[in-house]
């Protein structure tokens, strides 16, 4: 009788049939990271995405996220395994919002979180994510306004490490981040006084100034990591516990469960299994697939970012 192959073994051999590369965010389900060629935050992957030769990109992520990879790859085909992995930061923002606050104040610059929509994209002056914020805002001349879009927690935190007080801000937030409470945080410290604070910055003011640290995911798994400190409270989606574990064994990480699902896991990150990994490698479908003039405007701002050196 012959031996079935594993689910693993299938995407792998699927992956080198197809010349894919397998893209993952940390916010991904452990089985998935163990199998991606890169696991990153949003910057990474993105850079990750623009040094790719091969024919097929497998994004494991959410929609916008493989979008961005589409935008760097016009000619590749890009996949994910589930199209409905959304983001509630993209939801903020439609794009004929942008275009009407554009058509009002032409003379303001754009600055979009890679949390948007291509559309919105390509209605943006530049692009910044987690990790390069503050850097993008501060290649910005500090005479010029900027509308920050989408995120409102981003955008403070932002405004307070420029300085800049001609910065607005989009009232957007994360379904995740945004009610990771004060309050909780308070407990968590209370319940674990020896451990020192990772936060990510979608969270509410309140809660970021009890952090030690603020950062993009990779960022956080970095901190902790190079820390001498031993026990850490994580102030973001429980995905990162995957690296954290196996960067730092012998640490010990306590993630703080969100007003919103009294849990850490962004529900769109979750969407995607290993079953539907399988299925979008062999059937090459669902394609991210954009008119060529969004495409082509929307790498205009991706481009400036990724020309934004970045500090951490
Ligand atoms: P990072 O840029 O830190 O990976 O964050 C992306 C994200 O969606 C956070 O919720
Ligand atoms: Fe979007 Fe929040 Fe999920 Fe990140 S965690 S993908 S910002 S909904």
């Amino acid at each position: 009788m012959l031996a079935t192959k594993s689910i693993t073994e299938e995407i792998l051999d699927l992956k080198r049939r197809r010349n894919a590369i397998l893209l993952a965010h940390h916010y991904q389900e452990p089985e998935i990271q163990e199998l991606a060629d890169v696991v990153g935050d949003s910057l990474e992957l993105a850079r990750k995405a623009r040094q790719f030769e091969g024919e097929v990109i497998a994004f494991c992520g959410v929609w916008f996220m493989a979008e961005t990879a589409k935008i760097l790859n016009p000619e590749r085909i890009v996949v994910v395994p589930d199209p409905e992995a959304g983001c509630s930061l993209v939801d903020c923002c439609p794009a004929e919002h942008l275009r009407a606050y554009r058509r009002r104040h032409p003379d303001h610059v754009i600055v979009s979180y890679i949390n948007t929509s291509a559309e919105v994209k390509a209605e943006s002056d530049i692009l910044c994510t987690s990790r390069n914020a503050v850097d993008v805002v501060n290649s910005i001349p500090p005479e010029k306004t900027i509308l920050f879009v989408p995120d409102r927690n981003l955008g403070l935190y932002v405004k307070h490490k420029t300085g800049r007080d001609n910065l607005k801000i989009w009232q957007g937030s994360c379904v995740v981040h945004a009610t990771f409470s004060a309050r909780r945080l308070a407990a968590a410290k209370e319940r674990f006084p020896n451990a020192l604070v990772a936060a990510h910055p979608e969270s509410p003011q309140e809660t970021l100034r009890q952090a030690d640290f603020i950062g993009s995911t990779s960022a956080i798994i970095r901190w902790c990591v190079e820390h001498p400190g031993k026990e850490f409270i994580i102030v973001t989606e429980s995905g990162v516990n995957f690296s954290l574990q196996r960067l730092a064994p012998d640490k010990k990480f306590h993630f703080v469960q969100n007003e919103q699902c009294n849990c850490s896991e962004c529900p769109y990150m979750k969407k995607n299994s290993l079953e539907k990994l399988r299925d979008c490698l062999e059937k090459l479908e669902p394609r991210v697939e954009l008119p060529e003039e969004i495409m082509k405007r929307a790498l205009v701002p991706l481009e400036r970012m990724l020309a934004v050196t970045t500090r951490k």
